[in-house]
């Protein structure tokens, strides 16, 4: 295996995962300095339950319940950062604990940009752009404490660095990617995921499982984030049909937020693929989730990026022996092998194949080439696509 040039990593937040943890959310979050605590959720999570027993252990841990924002919508935007962050400063908040999917959890994080350094999203769009101006003290100037408790497993935005949020006057997602972005605290617990409708587990994992493969075959790939997705490759092949075929099942359920946990590791350093940069604008222009996207995408992806070199194909087939697939042969035989191993699993996940099925037509195509090419993804995918490679791709996904 090649030496790397150059390649960095870190998992700041800290993981605290098992069972019966959402009683323990205070006294978690005390350690990271939290007292008065704004709970942002939606209304759809509110309604099972969920946040009641949060704000039970907020309370437990000795902290104060803040106020409680469930305003977030599936498709949050700037808008929404803004009157959630609005809400922390009336109710005194000086902390916030996200309980949710990734929308959000990345709201939560806009909020608390907003609420620690003021301004708007658009202010602080883009990569290392938070402020990094010193107090009166000659200390640098943080975030306020941010915890989150995943609804899905999937996204892993309670442990990445990266928020994205819609503006919805520019009609464009806004990008902030910054270290101090990573939540301090995540907590792990099947109880939060027990709700969750089969449908949604499905797309979420197979998000998962596409920040696994491109981290493992980015041109950003690092040793540490091969630890970290090659594991979550293993844990979603033992437990993603599990977790989708019963959702009583706990331990599969555990064992998939575990895995969306370490699959985003290595994104946090910018190890992703044209999969996520197909995917994007499809939500974007056309509204497709984001994981039902990843699953359309993917196999495609895999076979055209499969055969660029040997090296890649070597990555290809470590993440096909650890989903169990038949790594045998050259980047083409691995290639087409894996992809038809995604396309199965997908169709085994009661998920749709083709973009035509989920609202994209094919006069959309040459649009969506175009947005792809521009996708900070496609800088670190292993073979340079142009944009008629896009609109192939695409053409293969329709
Ligand atoms: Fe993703």
């Amino acid at each position: 295996m090649t030496f790397k040039d150059f390649y960095q990593f870190a998992s700041p937040t800290r993981v605290v995962c098992g069972r019966e943890l959402l009683a323990s959310a205070g006294f978690e979050f005390a350690k990271q300095g939290a007292e008065r605590v704004l709970v942002v959720t939606d209304q759809v999570i509110r309604a099972t339950g969920l946040v009641e027993k949060v704000e039970g252990g907020v309370a437990d841990g000795g902290l104060e319940v803040a106020g409680i924002f469930d305003d977030v919508p599936q498709d949050s935007d700037t808008a929404v950062v803004t009157r959630c962050a609005e809400q922390a400063m009336e109710a005194g908040a000086d902390s916030f604990l996200a309980v949710g999917g990734g929308s959000v959890i990345d709201t939560t994080k806009g909020a608390n940009v907003v609420f620690s350094h003021g301004g708007a999203i658009p202010d602080w769009e883009g990569v290392f752009q938070l402020p990094r101006e010193r107090d009166g003290m000659g200390r640098p100037l943080p975030l306020a404490p941010l915890g989150a408790i995943p609804t899905t497993a999937g996204t892993g935005s309670e442990a990445s660095p990266v928020a994205v949020i819609k503006d919805s006057e520019r009609g464009v997602k806004v990008l902030l990617l910054d270290f101090p972005l990573a939540p301090d605290l995540a907590i792990l617990d099947p109880e939060s995921t027990a709700t969750l409708p089969a449908p949604i587990a499905a797309a979420t994992g197979m998000d998962a499982l596409t920040h696994a493969i491109e981290g493992v075959t980015s041109t950003e790939w690092s040793p540490h984030g091969d630890a970290h997705a090659l594991h979550a490759l293993r844990l979603i092949s033992d437990n993603l049909e599990r977790a989708v075929g019963d959702t009583s099942d706990e331990d599969a359920r555990g064992n998939m937020l575990v895995a969306a946990n370490l699959a985003i590791a290595p994104t946090g350093f910018g190890a992703t693929g044209i999969t996520h940069s197909m995917s994007h604008p499809c939500g974007a222009r056309y509204g497709v989730p984001h994981g039902v996207a990843n699953a359309i995408n993917l196999p495609p992806v895999i076979e055209f990026n499969a055969v660029v070199s040997e090296e890649v194909a070597d990555q290809f087939r470590d993440a096909a022996e650890v989903l169990g697939v038949d790594a045998r042969g050259g980047g083409q035989r691995i290639g087409r092998t894996l992809a038809d191993h995604v396309r199965e699993l997908r169709g085994r996940l009661g998920l749709p194949g083709r973009l035509s099925e989920v609202g994209v037509p094919e006069e959309g195509i040459s649009r969506l080439a175009e947005d792809a090419m521009g996708e900070g993804s496609t800088l670190v995918n292993p073979r340079q696509p142009s944009e008629e490679d896009f609109v192939e791709l695409f053409q293969q996904a329709l």
